[in-house]
């Protein structure tokens, strides 16, 4: 999710926006969790698929599922397992705030999208 970024540490909240267009939201909220990844370099082939309106965007990719049944995508540099506390209006998008249930990370080069297009990530020295 191109939104998706963290909110708040004590307690552990993230947020992100959610197109009030989108099909999979009412699915996803009625289950009332979620789990973002941060995918690798190497796993454009599966932010391309998740990024399509399909019935099931998980048909083609690898995963494996959290406590409450969401997918985390094998190999993702991180996954962050959520639970849904509050939806607010943020215009043609849902504003989405939730609660950190359990979360992993390994090092790695993670996977960019600027200006529509993929790449990798360039640490850039401070001096
Ligand atoms: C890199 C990337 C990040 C995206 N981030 C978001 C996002 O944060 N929120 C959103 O609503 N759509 C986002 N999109 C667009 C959705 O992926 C796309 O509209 C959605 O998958 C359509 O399926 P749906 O109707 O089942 O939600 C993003 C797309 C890409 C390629």
């Amino acid at each position: 999710m191109g939104t998706f970024q963290s909110l708040s540490l004590d307690p552990p909240l993230v947020s992100f926006s959610v197109a009030r267009a989108s099909g999979s939201w009412p699915r996803i909220r009625v289950g009332g969790g979620s789990t973002a990844g941060v995918l690798s370099a190497d796993q454009h082939h599966i932010c391309h698929a998740l990024s399509r309106k399909q019935e099931d965007k998980f048909a083609s990719v690898d995963w494996t599922a959290s406590v409450n049944g969401c997918p985390r995508v094998t190999g993702a540099l991180a996954w962050i397992d959520c639970e849904i506390r509050h939806e607010l209006d943020g215009g043609d998008h849902l504003i989405v705030v939730a609660s950190v249930s359990d979360l992993a990370a390994e090092s790695g080069e993670p996977l960019v999208f600027h200006r529509g297009r993929f790449g990798g990530y360039r640490e850039i020295s401070a001096a």
